[in-house]
Order: C-alpha cells, then sequence, then structure tokens
C-alpha cells in the first residue's frame, strides 16, 4: 500500500467535436486504479457533439466553447483549463486548429490521436485518401501538439493491414479499434508506466 501514497494523477481535459468514441475509452483508462489521469473536464466547440452525453453519463464536467471567434474561444478555453488546474489535454476528434498561443501555453502537454500512421495522410479524409493510393497498411497515431498541424513528436503507433475489399468505413472501423488501445497506452508511456 505504501508504494500507492503520493501518486497523484494528472488533472486532463478531453477535447471533441462529434463522436466521442476515444473519449469514452478514455474515460474507462481514467478509472482504473493505476491510471496516471483522471479526466476532470470535457471541451467541445459544438454543442450537439454526441461526446457530450457520455460526459453526463460519466457525470464529468464539460463546458461547449463557440469557436467563430476563435481567439475569443480561446481566451475563456485558457481560463476554464487553469481554474480547473488541468495538466494535460487530449485532443480526441476536436476538429478546430488551435492557435500558436494557446499551444505554447500548455507546451508538451497537448496530446491528439491521429487515424493515420503519420507522418503520411495529415488532415482530413484519411482512409479515403489511403485507399485510392492502394496502400497496403494505415494504422494510427499519438502525438505530442506542435503548431504544425498533425506534425508534433510522435509517441506512439499501430499499423493495420488493408484487406483487398476494404472501404473507407471497414477501415475506419478497423483503424477506430485500435485507436482505442492506442490512446491509453501512449498515455501510460509518458508517464513511464
Ligand atoms: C478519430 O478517428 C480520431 O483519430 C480523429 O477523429 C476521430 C474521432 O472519433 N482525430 P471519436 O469522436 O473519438 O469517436
Amino acid at each position: 500500500m505504501a508504494l500507492l501514497t503520493g501518486f497523484k494523477k494528472k488533472k486532463t481535459a478531453v477535447f471533441i467535436s462529434g463522436r466521442g468514441s476515444n473519449l469514452k475509452s478514455l474515460l474507462k483508462f481514467s478509472k482504473i486504479n493505476k491510471s496516471p489521469i483522471s479526466i476532470n473536464l470535457i471541451i467541445s466547440d459544438n454543442n450537439y457533439a454526441k461526446g457530450l452525453n457520455i460526459a453526463k453519463i460519466f457525470r464529468i464536467k464539460k463546458k461547449v466553447f463557440n469557436f467563430k471567434k476563435p481567439k475569443l474561444a480561446e481566451n475563456k478555453l485558457i481560463i476554464e483549463l487553469k481554474k480547473n488546474d488541468i495538466e494535460l489535454i487530449c485532443l480526441a476528434g476536436f476538429m478546430r486548429i488551435l492557435s500558436k498561443n494557446f499551444i505554447q501555453k500548455f507546451n508538451g502537454k497537448i496530446l491528439n490521436i491521429h487515424p493515420s500512421l503519420l507522418p503520411k495522410y495529415k488532415g482530413i479524409n484519411t482512409h479515403e485518401r489511403v485507399l485510392k493510393n492502394k496502400e497496403k497498411f494505415s494504422g494510427c497515431t499519438v502525438h505530442y501538439v506542435s503548431h504544425k498541424l498533425d506534425s508534433g513528436k510522435i509517441i506512439l503507433q499501430k499499423k493495420v493491414k488493408i484487406n483487398q475489399k476494404e472501404t473507407p468505413k471497414t477501415l475506419s472501423v478497423k483503424v477506430l479499434k485500435e485507436e482505442h488501445k492506442l490512446y491509453p497506452e501512449a498515455i501510460s508511456k509518458i508517464f513511464n508506466l
């Protein structure tokens, strides 16, 4: 028991824009005893994000910010994150590009998950592009967020094989299944667990 004293979970905020399946996997992970994180805040730019229902079920504080005026939204967001003593930010299907200023404020503390084997296929519609290029493999990547889109230091990747009959839909299901394992693994890795 003595080993557990002094172990404090990192207060984490998860940013979402839509479905929130990665949020769900992170929430489950955070509930494990030896998980290095607790999820204290869920942020969205979209009032209608399905993932916000997950926040409700798990009774986690959630806040929605209107990004029509991005600078204003980010300033309010920074205040909220500081108020909640957030130490780690996990982007999980968050469809906004954060400013250089925001990223600097949380330097080295923002992670993202992307459904491709970065540095290949940055940006959106990854599965369509991967299949169009007749790739044999795809996968997912967890990386630190830098000011360049999908370009920060890679933490972990997982490769999946592409079948001959693969469609963007089947590939997205296959990759997503791996994403749900990879994000927790990457977080454990950065905290040396
Ligand atoms: C995932 O494929 C993630 O890699 C990408 O956006 C998608 C979000 O899915 N950044 P969900 O909202 O976590 O289900």
